[in-house]
């Protein structure tokens, strides 16, 4: 019997753009939301939302135009998302840019490399669509997303002093922004 019949098989990391969500999918992603809301890492919510308020959300998401949903997969179980937002019509002066928020990789799925994979394939869509910047904002409470986005790149451009609330706790955030394409740095002025 070969070695690598006994070795346990990596599981298999995958990112992808939603483009619908099948029931299952739908309640692995509830499940996931779930997990990293107790984990105090769920994009603003502190409790838990009742089940059919957090269907009606993701539902949302999908709906809107303006919202491109990212779905990271551990062994095809949705685990994991991140979002993009797109400028509004009459916002000319910042059609180039996209915010970037919902990051969170289900604390279950987590060192698997499923973050830098959202964030990567996130920063391919709004380049293939056109914008050229992304921004985002995070409590300075979550150090592991701090290393992740300085990692890729992002540059911390401010702070604000009472940007979340858990519990009594006031806490920071900090506010990153990324060049994601290469002509828009040759533009700036030096
Ligand atoms: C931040 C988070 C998304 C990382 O998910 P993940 O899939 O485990 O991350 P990855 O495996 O892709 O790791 C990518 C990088 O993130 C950083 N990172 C991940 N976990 C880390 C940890 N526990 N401590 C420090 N850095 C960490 C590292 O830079 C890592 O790169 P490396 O593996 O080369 O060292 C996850 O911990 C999470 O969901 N946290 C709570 C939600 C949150 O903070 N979201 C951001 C709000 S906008």
């Amino acid at each position: 019997m070969s070695d690598s019949r006994l070795k346990p098989l990596k599981p298999v990391a995958t990112v992808e753009l939603a483009t619908s969500l099948s029931p299952g999918e739908m309640q692995d992603l509830c499940d996931a939301t779930d997990a990293a809301i107790e984990n105090g890492g769920g994009f603003g919510w502190i409790k838990l939302p009742a089940r059919e308020i957090l269907e009606r959300y993701w539902q949302g998401v999908m709906t809107m135009p303006q919202r491109r949903l990212f779905l990271a997969r551990l062994d095809g179980v949705v685990c994991g998302t991140c979002q993009l937002t797109l400028p509004n019509r009459n916002n000319e002066a910042q059609s180039f840019s996209v915010h970037l928020s919902a990051n969170f990789v289900a604390p279950w799925a987590r060192g698997h490399g499923l973050a830098r994979m959202l964030l990567e394939v996130a920063e391919k869509q709004a380049l293939s669509e056109g914008f050229s910047v992304i921004n985002l904002d995070v409590r300075e409470s979550q150090e592991a997303a701090i290393q992740l986005f300085e990692s890729l790149g992002y540059e911390l451009f401010g702070t604000h002093p009472y940007y979340a609330k858990v519990g009594d706790q006031i806490i920071r955030g900090r506010y990153y922004t990324k060049i994601i394409d290469p002509a828009l740095a040759l533009t700036m002025p030096s």
